[in-house]
C-alpha cells in the first residue's frame, strides 16, 4: 500500500507511479435503489467503499481520485481523507475528465467503475504490470459465453454474431498517463469506456484476463449477487 499521508497540495508536480480514477458520480437507475449507484448500501458500506478498499489493498496505487455527484463531495472527502474527491458531471467521461484534471502527475492513470465493487486487488496490479511493460492500453476482459443476436427495432433477429473472437470488457482500464491525457484533451465524442476513446483515435488497446469478480452491479439482481458473495467471503 502507497497510500501515505493525504496529498497536501492538488497542483503538486511530484510524478507518482500510479493514479487511480474512480468515477462514481452516476444516477445508477437501474438499480433501482433511490440513490447514487456508487452509494447503495452493499453488505454494510457503500458500494464506492469497497471500491476504493480494493484499489487501496492492490498495493500499486499511489494517488486516489473520486468523482462524485455534487452535493456528495464534502461527504465523501471526510470519509476518505486520504483521496482527492471531486464533482463528477454528466456522462461518465465527463466525470473521469474532471477526476483527470485533478490527478497529480503520474506514469499511469487506472479508470475504475465504483460499480465493479468487488473487483480483486491482484487484477489492478495485473494491469498495472501489462502496461509498465509497455502497452499504452489495457483493460481486462472476459470470453462471451451466451450466443449474441443481432435484432432489429422489431424484435426479428438479423443474425448471430461469432462470439469466439469477442471479450466482454472490465475495469481497471489502465494507461500510459501522457497518452490518456492527450486523448481526452483531443476528444470530441462520448465513449461508455476509456479504451474506447483511446483506441478511437488509433492507440492499440491490450486485453488481458479479467475476473468474474469485477462484475459491474448495475440491477437488483447483480446486487444480490454481490450481497451474497461479501457474506460468503466474510463467513469463509
Ligand atoms: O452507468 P454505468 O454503470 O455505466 O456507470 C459506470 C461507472 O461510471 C459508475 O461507477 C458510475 O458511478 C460512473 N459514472 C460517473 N458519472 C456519470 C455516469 C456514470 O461517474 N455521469
Amino acid at each position: 500500500m502507497r497510500f501515505s499521508p493525504p496529498l497536501p497540495d492538488r497542483s503538486s508536480k511530484v510524478l507518482v507511479s500510479t493514479v487511480a480514477l474512480i468515477p462514481a458520480a452516476g444516477r445508477g437507475e437501474r438499480l433501482g435503489a433511490g440513490l447514487p449507484k456508487a452509494f447503495v448500501d452493499l453488505a454494510g458500506h457503500s458500494m464506492l467503499h469497497h471500491a476504493v478498499r480494493g484499489v487501496q489493498a492492490s498495493g500499486v496505487v499511489d494517488a486516489l481520485v473520486l468523482s462524485v455527484p455534487i452535493d456528495l463531495v464534502e461527504q465523501v472527502q471526510s470519509q476518505f481523507p486520504e483521496v482527492i474527491v471531486v464533482a463528477g458531471g454528466a456522462e461518465r467521461s465527463d466525470s473521469v475528465r474532471a477526476a483527470l484534471a485533478a490527478a497529480p502527475p503520474s506514469d499511469v492513470v487506472l479508470v475504475h467503475d465504483a460499480a465493479r465493487a468487488l473487483t480483486p486487488p491482484s487484477l489492478f496490479a495485473d494491469v498495472v504490470a501489462a502496461v509498465t511493460a509497455g502497452a499504452p492500453a489495457v483493460v481486462p476482459g472476459l470470453p462471451v459465453v451466451d450466443t449474441i443476436k443481432s435484432v432489429d427495432p422489431a424484435g426479428a433477429v438479423t443474425g448471430t454474431v461469432d462470439r469466439v473472437p469477442l471479450r466482454a470488457v472490465q475495469t481497471p482500464q489502465g494507461f500510459d498517463a501522457a497518452m490518456l491525457g492527450a486523448a481526452y484533451a483531443a476528444a470530441i465524442a462520448d465513449f461508455t469506456d476509456d479504451a474506447g476513446l483511446v483506441e478511437s483515435q488509433g492507440t492499440p488497446v491490450r486485453v488481458i484476463p479479467g475476473d468474474p469478480m469485477a462484475f459491474k452491479i448495475t440491477t437488483p439482481w447483480d446486487l444480490r449477487l454481490a450481497t451474497w458473495l461479501l457474506h460468503e467471503r466474510a463467513s469463509a
